[in-house]
């Protein structure tokens, strides 16, 4: 065959040709789609396969069956020349401003499913991908198809909703006016209006390929004679066998740079499927999602049904783009390299006792078994096929996997069965498999053997396999996996929920009977209840982000899409590989100059002033930033003395982001160790009792004291830190113009930027050009961390006048920058026998680690008792410093963490006295002060039915002993205060009469934006599409206080409404002149008698709004699989007092998705550091947010109507932070489920346990007292 020199693909109908000369064959489809097409719309964030934010569709003939397929793929694994013969299409080419937009891209807008819109493009190609392939979808498959897309904005309901309407069976009330998928099907070529990607007018190319660069070399081939053939004319090179090319999204360095790339998508041998009369044999390179297809349609086949639930298991692996090209050899392989890898693929096929052919260098083949293989030298040798035996029905067969969250992660351990029964129910045979022990363990050889001649259904049987489990289950310490201990006792456990899953119905007590069940996730639903206002319209009117459209078709720019310069510059920090308290010694970057293209490294002594990016001059008034904000220096470079791991050391500049990368790496610091120990959690501070290392910032007195204390309890509470997780991570574009420096900082707060470049490069502040658009997505982060971006790129733009780019990966955006408060408190409470508090003593402890510039403590403490009596209540809170990065405001810095310490207190109580919890809040509320808190508490509870809710659950408990559930009503009281120097301008254009505003805030995905627009519309009496609102900048808004707190929408809402009424009050007099003239008239005559048209407010808190309180009843219930720990979130009922919203669906937005940022803080997200205080979760492989379906399975939220707020702006209330207060009620009702376990277990046993860190599955599984001794039948 011929061989090509190039590969060709077509792109949004436009033929691409790639050759080595231009394309290095590492690069990926995302790096060609960006950097060498710069087609922006596609977004990037972690690189792994791990956030979705890059997917792409792609069609293609399949090369077997030659149909034309439709799938997602993650550009950033995919290699560019892995591209031969696709057919591809991104947001770009779907659909535009220019062309009209796709309704997936429509859907998503309309039902307000953005709000950074970072996610978007990627959320909208892998819909857009869903339906083109296939044109029968159900609700249930679109809900299961997003496992890959994060979003940390919406909390997904608003995007489910979207593309559940295009789905067959989508509830009609929210189909609205799309059609169903049907009616979308492209390949309608006679009615076809869109633009069409597929391949009715294509033909497929697919030819071998012989490409050839300076470093490496690419092959196509088409049969696995062709491997060797290469392999042979290219002997004792490095080679990867190119498959879905994924297993890199696992381990970075998995297979290093190769020289060799074979691309054996094409060899069609690796891709048959044969049934024969004993096996059925499946082609190597089958693509996951092909082998579920493949399983589900041969379970019909007598002797195969057991491939039903392979392929539900496979359900679980990865996420469906990476399902997509990802293979069932590629994940094989991944396991023969890295045997501690727990593979889902391994284990379902050693469970059945599949076998593999391997062929060899001479071509011969040789059927091994999975063991064998893992010890096999695999040089020169390809995997042909699996062959997975029949079983008849005397086998039963189930696996496991239990994940931190329901999608999206590798097993934490995961567990198959084989067993094979005679009549007389003795086992015959049986192979238990388990991942997730240590990287030698696979059979549970011992069980095994016990098992087999002994009867299973038997207690005493059971208890000697149990025995058996627990010598043999070694699990070793690997962090940041779960702890040995867990990973044992779940791995026993799963055990016996697969004897109760096939025990007889008489053989087993009916409460032990649903241990053997998993939970079934329904399709969630969800309701948005609010009260909107006409008569105000376009305020109040529930309308989407303005810029959504822009944000679905991938049109709007974030900073990482700035064009490029002919002369651009990129850097990348290099960071203290060292704990805290070494001192560096020396930096050598003499090895990252050597390589080309590297163009400079700058250090702290580079720095011109002082080296902080939190300059101490500033001189804010007061009220005008919260208060303490610049109270410590802090190093943009560590100068001396480490003061955590991964501080940066300095930056290396070059010509790409992937050399300076690579070039920091090379830059060798070595420094002089230190004895003392890093110490890194709160704990660990107070028990080294160092003065120096706690503070005391605020208190709380109690005024009274009750004499009436029947019961004195004391517990601790201790809260783990939080990543922000925004999708595009720290950036700062630098350009140098004409003596002056144009910054492109995604902040949350310019002014901080200006201040510190200026600082540090001893220049005046009015030489720096400051302009946001957007950021996407920041939630405290990058209120003051940008800085330290924007700072080194500055520094580097500064002294080489050349643009200086710096975007941080999302490893070292985890590594580097601080995160939420770690928390921790101890409590004593003394109550009489109605649950009231006679006295409470707290002392609580924020740690600001190696910072100290984001103080909240003084600001948080009315949060504690806002919703509660609280005259005897002494409070005290100090703040720590860990030698960790410092810590970092994140949405609800300290509300979120004191909320949950009163509601943790409370749900102590009531577990300790037996009381319901409810019943405990309410005894200590007062009838007066928190009349509106308990009015809405009283309405929750009916519309929501709790009682009868807890009623039912609590009788579910007594009859179930594995499975539990759990309610929680938590209440909250947030008082909101009001900061300023926030100030919008506001321009109205002579010729047409639009209007254009500009203003200090910073658009986040909070929807500012929408808000700001609506009330100048609302103002000018104009229709909203008059109103255009620019980027911040500096010039218009200097000396502007930082987008945070909540409050930002709401003061510059008001600077907006003084800057029109000013507008209006200049028109007036003109106006009066006219009689009813048009707005375009009226701004024309305005025009003509020199009106000054523009007009600019500054909102400051001597404004007339006050502060207020905000407040918000949350009711939750869930089902814990006790043993297996996870939980499932059954309906959320949230009621949150917004006054009257300014733009509910932004609000219902902001409510949905501060609340489920809380379902990851307490359920999910889990920082580990090693003892050093090296960062071990900076992954999206092991740090999880929640994702799609972990979402409440019932999701409704609700505004109380007539409600307006008379003190704040236009009668709102504000909506950013809130609701995440009320998402303590998760870890409270999981509780409340574990509490009935634990008496279960062991009825003298406390039903209470501390509250250390999220309710995690570890957590709850443990703290369950599974104790394998109880599990009978
Ligand atoms: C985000 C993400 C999540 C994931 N989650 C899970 C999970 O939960 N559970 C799980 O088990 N896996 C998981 N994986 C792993 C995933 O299943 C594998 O990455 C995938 O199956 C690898 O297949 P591939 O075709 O992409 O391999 P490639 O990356 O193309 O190749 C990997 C290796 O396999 C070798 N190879 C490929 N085919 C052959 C062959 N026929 N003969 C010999 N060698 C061969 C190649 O030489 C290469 O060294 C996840 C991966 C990602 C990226
Ligand atoms: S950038 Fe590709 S999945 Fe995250
Ligand atoms: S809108 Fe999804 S991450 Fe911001």
């Amino acid at each position: 065959m011929q061989k090509a020199k190039s590969v060709r693909f077509v792109l949004h109908n436009q033929n691409h040709t790639v050759t080595p000369s231009d394309v290095a064959p590492e690069t990926t489809l995302l790096e060609y789609l960006r950097d060498y097409e710069h087609m922006k719309g596609t977004k990037y964030m972690c690189l792994e396969g791990g956030c979705g934010a890059c997917v792409v569709s792609v069609t293609t003939k399949h090369p077997v069956t030659k149909r034309t397929i439709t799938f997602a793929v993650n550009s950033c694994l995919v290699s560019v020349y892995s591209c031969e013969g696709w057919h591809i299409q991104t947001v770009d080419g779907i659909g535009n401003n220019q062309i009209g937009y796709h309704p997936v891209q429509k859907v998503l807008a309309e039902f307000n499913g953005t709000q950074c819109g970072f996610c978007s493009p990627g959320m909208v190609m892998n819909m857009y991908a869903l339906y083109e392939s296939n044109n029968n979808l159900t609700m249930k498959e679109v809900e299961t198809s997003f496992g890959g897309n994060m979003c940390r904005c919406t909390g997904y309901r608003p995007i489910l909703t979207a593309f559940k309407s295009l789905a067959k069976d989508a509830d009609k009330e929210i189909l609205g006016e799309y059609p169903d998928i049907e009616d979308l099907n492209v390949c309608d070529t006679a009615n076809c209006q869109r633009i069409c990607q597929t391949m009715c007018k294509r033909k497929s190319v697919s030819t071998a390929l012989h490409l050839s660069s300076s470093n490496s070399k690419w092959f196509k081939v088409f049969s696995i004679n062709e491997i060797f053939d290469v392999l042979k004319a290219n002997p004792n090179k490095s080679y990867q066998l190119v498959a879905g090319n994924t297993a890199r999204g696992v381990y970075h360095d998995f297979n290093g740079h190769p020289k060799l790339y074979i691309d054996i998508t094409s060899v069609k041998n690796l891709l048959v499927d044969v049934v024969t009369a004993d096996n059925l044999m499946v082609g190597a390179n089958k693509s996951l999602t092909e082998a579920m297809e493949l399983f589900q349609n041969t379970a019909e086949t007598n002797g195969f049904d057991y491939l039903a639930k392979l392929a539900d298991h496979i359900k679980l692996v990865a996420h469906v783009p990476v399902r997509n090209i990802g293979t069932l050899a590629g994940n094989l392989s991944i396991k023969h390299e890295r045997n501690e890898f727990p593979s889902d693929i391994f284990l379902i096929f050693e469970t059945v006792g599949a076998k593999m052919t391997i062929v060899n260098a001479n071509k011969t083949e040789k059927v091994r078994d999975l063991l064998s293989y893992l010890t096999l030298d695999m040089k020169n040798k390809v995997i042909k096929n699996f062959i997975l035996p029949k079983l008849s029905k005397s086998y039963k067969y189930q696996s496991y996997k239990i994940m931190p969250r329901a999608q999206n992660a590798h097993a934490m351990v995961n567990a198959g069965f084989l067993l094979k029964l005679d009549e007389h129910e003795v086992v015959q045979s049986i192979r238990i498999v388990y991942g997730g022990i240590n990287s030698s363990f696979v059979h549970a050889t011992k069980a095994e053997k016990y098992l087999v001649g002994k009867s299973i259904f038997d207690n005493n049987t059971l208890q000697g396999a149990f025995k058996a489990l627990d010598e043999e289950l070694q699990p070793d310490d690997a962090l940041p996996e779960p702890s040995p201990l867990f990973r044992k006792k779940l791995a026993i456990a799963l055990f016996y929920k697969f004897v109760l899953s096939i025990t007889p119905s008489n053989k087993v007590s009916p409460e032990n009977k649903s241990g053997g069940q998993l939970l079934q996730r329904p399709v969630s639903t969800g309701v948005q209840d609010f009260q909107t206002n006409q008569s105000l319209y376009p305020l109040t009117e529930a309308i989407p982000k303005l810029e959504a459209l822009g944000q679905t078709s991938g049109e709007i720019e974030y900073i990482s899409d700035l064009p490029n310069s002919v002369d651009q510059l990129f850097a990348c920090f290099v960071t203290a590989k060292a704990p805290a308290n070494y001192t560096i010694a020396n930096i050598d970057t003499s090895e990252a100059l050597k390589e080309d293209g590297v163009i400079s490294f700058f250090g702290a002594k580079d720095i011109l002033g002082p080296n902080s990016f939190v300059p101490s001059n500033t001189n804010y008034p007061e009220g005008f930033i919260p208060p303490g904000l610049h109270l410590v220096p802090e190093e943009v470079f560590c100068s001396g003395t480490v003061k955590y791991y991964f501080q940066p050391v300095g930056i290396i500049v070059a010509k790409t982001q992937e050399l300076a990368e690579r070039a920091a790496d090379l830059v060798k610091v070595t420094y002089n160790p230190s004895t003392k120990k890093p110490l890194l959690t709160v704990r660990e501070v107070l028990a080294a009792n160092d003065p120096n290392r706690v503070s005391e910032e605020a208190s709380m007195k109690a005024t009274s004291k009750g004499n009436d204390v029947k019961h004195i309890i004391k517990g601790r509470y201790d809260m783990t830190p939080q990543y922000h997780y925004h999708m595009e991570t720290q950036i700062c574009c630098v350009i140098p113009n004409e003596g002056n420096l144009d910054i492109y900082p995604g902040t949350q707060w310019m002014d901080i930027i200006q201040t510190s470049v200026a600082s540090i490069l001893k220049i005046k502040e009015n030489r720096i050009n400051i302009k946001v658009k957007r950021v996407g997505g920041a939630f405290g982060a990058k209120i003051t961390r940008n800085a330290q971006v924007a700072c080194a790129a500055a520094l580097a733009a500064h002294k080489l006048q050349k643009p200086v780019k710096m975007r941080l990966s999302f490893t070292a955006n985890m590594d580097v920058v601080g995160k939420r408060y770690q928390t921790a408190s101890d409590y004593e409470v003394g109550l009489n026998d109605k649950g009231e508090i006679q006295y409470l003593n707290d002392k609580f402890y924020f740690d600001y680690a190696t910072g100290g510039n984001e103080p909240i403590i003084a600001f948080c403490i009315p949060a504690i008792s806002s919703s509660y009596k609280h005259d005897t209540w002494d409070i005290t809170g100090y703040y720590t410093n860990t030698d960790n990065a410092p810590g970092v405001w994140m949405r609800a810095p300290g509300h979120a963490n004191v909320v949950a310490m009163s509601e943790t207190i409370m749900e102590h109580i009531a577990l300790e006295m037996g009381k319901p919890a409810l019943e405990i809040r309410l005894a200590n509320m007062s009838q007066n002060e928190n009349k509106k808190l308990i009015q809405f508490i009283n309405e929750l509870r009916q519309t929501s039915d709790y009682d009868n809710r807890l009623k039912a659950a609590e009788e579910f408990n007594k009859t179930n002993r594995w499975m539990k559930k759990g309610l929680s009503l938590v209440p909250m009281t947030f008082p909101f205060v009001y900061v300023g120097g926030l100030n919008s301008i506001v321009a109205i254009y002579a010729g047409d009469g639009s209007v254009a505003v500009s203003h200090g805030g910073i658009e986040i995905g909070q929807g500012i934006n929408t808000k700001v627009a609506q009330v100048c519309a609302y103002a000018l009496k104009i229709p909203l599409n008059m109103v255009s609102v620019k980027a911040s900048n500096n010039l218009v808004s200097p000396n502007n206080t930082l987008t945070g707190a909540s409050l930002t929408s709401e003061c510059v809402c008001y600077a907006t409404l003084k800057a029109c009424e000013i507008l209006t009050a200049r028109m007036k007099p003109v106006k009066d002149k006219m009689k009813n003239p048009t707005w375009e008239e009226l701004v024309k005559e305005c025009q003509k008698e020199y009106v000054e048209l523009v007009a600019t407010y500054m909102y400051s808190p001597n404004e007339p709004p006050q502060a207020y309180d905000i407040y918000g009843v949350c009711i939750t219930e869930v089902e814990v699989d006790i043993l297996t720990g996870i939980h499932q979130i059954t309906r959320v009922d949230i009621l949150e007092d917004t006054g009257t919203s300014m733009s509910p669906l932004i609000d219902i937005g902001q409510v949905e998705g501060a609340f489920i940022i809380g379902l990851g803080l307490w359920t999910t997200e889990k920082i580990v550091l090693d003892k050093e205080g090296r960062l071990l979760t900076n992954r999206t492989w092991n740090y999880k947010i929640p994702c799609a379906l972990d979402i409440p399975i019932d999701f409704r939220v609700r505004f109380p109507k007539n409600n307006p707020n008379s003190v704040g702006v236009l009668n709102s209330k504000t909506t950013g932070e809130p609701a995440l207060c009320l998402a303590c009620s998760i870890p409270c009702a999981i509780r409340q489920a574990v509490a009935s376990a634990r008496s279960a277990a062991d009825p003298k046993a406390s039903k209470w346990y501390p509250f250390s860190g999220p309710s995690d599955v570890e957590n709850t599984f443990l703290n369950s007292l599974n104790d394998c001794k109880q599990y009978t039948l």
